[in-house]
């Protein structure tokens, strides 16, 4: 797709609706977008100590993450290299569910029952194809582009941001899935902009300083400012004497929220499901056992609201009379970016 895309906000025009209705586009940014980009695929609980493993999947891709004996995390491709069958299995091998090849944790070819007599098959050379893996906190990232930046430069600002919190103690406590009809994109619009918040979350908009709201651009994220007014809201609770009730909200692109509050962390990760349909995947994180069910309750009644925004601009943009529209300058710079970043990625 080709459209001019100004990087200079106050002259800039959103995407083309066709970015969000075009179902041809998926497969490109499945390639070019998540299959160049940091994904959050797991937590390092699931993997406690060597041979353990679990199955995921980064942009279409089916992975076993396991920690080798050697107590290093990888990544490998959970596609047999017989006839395709998944990997996984338990013990010191990876055998496939199939026809019982199996692997050892290095990924190497072990044993190929009742395989002789084919000629020209390498067994030295067979192995399972492995990918890139980085950690933050207690969360485990995949990419599956060997040129991309690290994790460590994406997060950038973010390393330092969060020094103080105690990441790597944090233990998953809850998690809640959505589906949602519109495209994972008007989800992601719908997250970087505080533009709509005192028109459609009202008791957002009661809690937070909506004056002193901001969004700011780095590389490949973005961080939303927005301090909250008043004691006596959720952010308050348990705070600890002096400390600055200011939560920390990030963006990585492309699919995931990092919301740090004073006693746990939220995470959203926005899966594209099919042609304007996608998954809002919801974790929350704590390092001890807490009763955030009052913050469920509301993380709940913003969704809710923020669904039906979104289903409705999805709607919208399948409209005859509307293809583009302009951004807020003081209030939608952060979906201007993410535009940007995503009219760069999906270039070849
Ligand atoms: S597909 Fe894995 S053993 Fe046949
Ligand atoms: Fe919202």
């Amino acid at each position: 797709m080709d459209f001019p895309f100004d990087p200079e906000l106050a002259r800039a025009e959103t995407l083309p609706s066709a970015c969000y209705t075009d179902s041809s586009l998926l497969d490109t940014e499945r390639d070019r977008v998540f299959g160049r980009s940091w994904q959050w695929a797991g937590n390092t609980s699931q993997v406690p100590n060597p041979g353990a493993r679990f199955h995921t999947e980064v942009a279409g891709e089916p992975l076993l993450i396991l920690k080798d004996e050697g107590g290093r995390l990888r990544a490998f491709s959970a596609v047999c290299r017989h006839r395709a069958g998944r990997v996984g299995g338990g013990g010191k091998s990876l055998k496939c569910a199939y026809h019982g090849w199996t692997y050892d944790l290095e990924g190497r070819l072990l044993g190929a029952p009742e395989f002789e007599g084919v000629e020209g098959f390498d067994r030295g050379a067979c192995r399972l194809p492995e990918f890139r893996v980085e950690t933050w906190g207690p969360w485990i990232f995949v990419n599956l582009d060997p040129s991309a930046p690290s994790l460590k430069e994406v997060l950038g600002e973010i390393l330092p941001e969060t020094a103080s919190w105690p990441l790597d103690a944090l233990r998953p406590v809850h998690t809640l899935d959505y589906d949602l009809a519109c495209d994972w994109k008007v989800y992601v619009d719908n997250y970087l902009e505080g533009y709509h918040i005192p028109v459609a979350h009202p008791e957002l908009f009661r809690q937070m300083d909506y004056g002193a709201y901001r969004v700011e651009t780095r590389a490949w994220h973005s961080r939303q400012h927005a301090p909250v007014k008043g004691e006596g809201t959720l952010y308050h609770r348990d705070l600890a004497a002096g400390a600055e009730p200011e939560a920390l909200y990030y963006w990585l692109f492309p699919n995931l929220m990092v919301n740090v509050y004073p006693d746990h962390v939220q995470l959203n990760r926005i899966e594209p499901l099919g042609p304007g349909r996608c998954r809002t995947h919801f974790a929350w994180f704590a390092e001890k056992p807490l009763d955030l069910s009052e913050n469920f309750a509301f993380s709940d009644l913003v969704q809710q609201e923020d669904i039906a925004l979104c289903e409705a601009v999805q709607q919208g943009l399948s409209s005859r009379t509307y293809d583009r529209g302009r951004y807020s300058v003081k209030r939608e710079n952060g979906v201007h970016h993410f535009h940007q970043l995503w009219v760069e990625m999906m270039k070849d």
